[in-house]
């Protein structure tokens, strides 16, 4: 399965709008279906803006609820917060900034806008300076294919690329793939209510999906039509005119085909247009509206999905930092931790880690549900564990030589190591392992019962 990374940065007061959503959260929604998603709140990003810590906390929360109620379905995605990634992000960051030429950030568009617009050079907070390096490391930490973005993102996926490319010619060692911007030309720019500029949330000209139907109702009938038409009667431009853009994402196509023509015609108002617009919008958010309103009464569902999504990308983006301190040097003889190289022999992590790695290790109780023979394998059960997640895992056990059958495992309770990068097993992804002693007597792992204990809860 192809992967694909992308952000959205809490900045505004954190909402997410119609532009973020047919630009991005639509296109998350789509790949997911084929894609390993790898979708985060880039929450350090919004530092450049947000510099007040209620509103940072606020505009965080405010994020993270409208992207899952958004998303729905999360099969596929790892939804995480880029600060929750035990600072990898910013590590990488650090290391990325060593190989890239000052010019090459000099002209992202985002400094030269602030340079033009009010601020001079020496005043340009650092932060936003080195922006397209955060992106770039949050994007090659994930190693994705595409990066599905707005247009407006699509200079820092190129920045992303020459940095990437920069880095494997440095330490000759092919560490990063260059990832493709995904920008489906419709959506590249939707522009504001105001028909000008971009729609954006320092801008003020957005239509919202999940503030009070009155301020939604309120955004549209503002919104830019046609300035030549004085009365209903007079004939009306479609092109151009913002309530028909958004209808033609909205809007069921036969009624919206036939609006144009009235309005074309004069035989049609600005304001029924615009309350068909609204009504559409209202239809096509309304389930989502409805997960907002769950997810906002249940904080311990959201944290469920933040904590799952935490352990999987930082298990990915470990493997990848790994990689990247051995290539330039910063693994050696001295090293300690999981990092330190294996030994000659091979294979073992050498005598000693420490009882920080171990603690990372997170052996959580499951109780299995289903279990059966995975179809064309001679050694794979197929498991599904409950873990008082969102939804059961998928684990196989290699274990049939040894003359387990699947029996053995339904309706127990046993220890699960999970926050191992998931292992594609055939045509699906183990999530998680097993654990399993050697036994004296018997020929075979024995599996270690948690019987008794609380699905779900992590041996500390
Ligand atoms: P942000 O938060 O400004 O926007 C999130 C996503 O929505 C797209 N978008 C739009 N698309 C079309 N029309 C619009 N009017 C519109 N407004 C916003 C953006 O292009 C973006 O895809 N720096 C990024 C977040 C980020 C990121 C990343 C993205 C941080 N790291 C790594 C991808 C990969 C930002 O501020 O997006």
């Amino acid at each position: 399965m192809k992967r694909i990374v992308s952000g959205i940065t809490p900045s505004g007061d954190g909402s997410v709008h119609i532009g973020n959503y047919l630009g991005a959260v639509r296109q998350f929604k789509e790949l997911s279906r084929s894609h390993d998603c790898f979708l985060f709140v880039a929450d350090y990003h919004a530092l450049t803006t947000v510099q007040d810590k209620g509103q940072l906390q606020k505009n965080i929360e405010t994020l993270i609820l409208h992207e899952l109620a958004l998303l729905g379905d999360l099969t596929n995605i790892t939804f995480y917060r880029q600060s929750d990634i035990n600072g990898l992000h910013t590590e990488l960051q650090s290391i990325l900034n060593n190989v890239t030429p000052l010019g090459l950030l000099k002209r992202a568009h985002a400094y030269k806008d602030k340079l033009q617009k009010d601020t001079a050079e020496d005043d340009v907070n650092v932060g936003l300076f080195s922006y397209p390096m955060l992106m770039a490391a949050d994007i090659l930490l994930y190693k994705p294919d595409l990066v599905p973005v707005g247009k407006d993102q699509k200079q820092h996926v190129e920045i992303t690329r020459d940095v990437a490319g920069r880095f494997n010619k440095t330490y000759k060692k092919n560490i990063f793939n260059l990832p493709e911007p995904y920008i489906p030309e419709e959506v590249a720019t939707i522009l504001g209510i105001d028909g000008k500029r971009k729609m954006s949330k320092t801008l003020g000209n957005i239509i919202s999906i999940f503030d009070d139907e009155k301020i939604i109702e309120k955004q549209v009938m503002g919104t830019y039509t046609d300035p030549t038409r004085a009365h209903a009667t007079d004939p009306g431009h479609v092109a151009g005119n913002m309530v028909f853009t958004y209808l033609d994402f909205f809007g069921e196509k036969e009624k919206v085909a036939q609006l144009k023509e009235l309005y074309t015609k004069g035989q049609v108002s600005d304001i029924e247009v615009k309350k068909y617009l609204y009504e559409s919008l209202m239809k096509t958010f309304a389930p989502a509206r409805a997960r907002y309103a769950d997810l906002a009464a249940h904080p311990e569902k959201v944290k469920v999905i933040l904590d799952r999504g935490r352990q999987h990308a930082l298990a990915v983006a470990s493997k990848t930092m790994e990689e990247v301190r051995e290539a330039i040097g910063l693994r050696n003889a001295y090293s300690i931790g999981p990092s330190t190289p294996a030994s000659p022999a091979g294979g073992s992590l050498g005598t000693s880690i420490s009882i920080d790695d171990f603690s990372r290790v997170e052996m959580t109780v499951g109780n299995v549900v289903e279990a059966t023979n995975k179809e064309g394998s001679d050694k794979l059960i197929r498991l599904v564990v409950d873990f008082a997640e969102e939804k059961p895992r998928i684990i196989f056990t290699a274990v049939r030589p040894f003359g387990y059958t699947p029996e053995y495992f339904l309706g127990k309770q046993f220890f699960f190591v999970t926050n191992l990068a998931p292992r594609k097993m055939m045509d699906e992804e183990s999530r998680g392992m097993i654990m399993a002693v050697d036994s004296d007597t018997e020929k075979k792992p024995l599996f270690v019962s948690a019987e008794g204990l609380t699905v779900g809860a992590k041996i500390r």
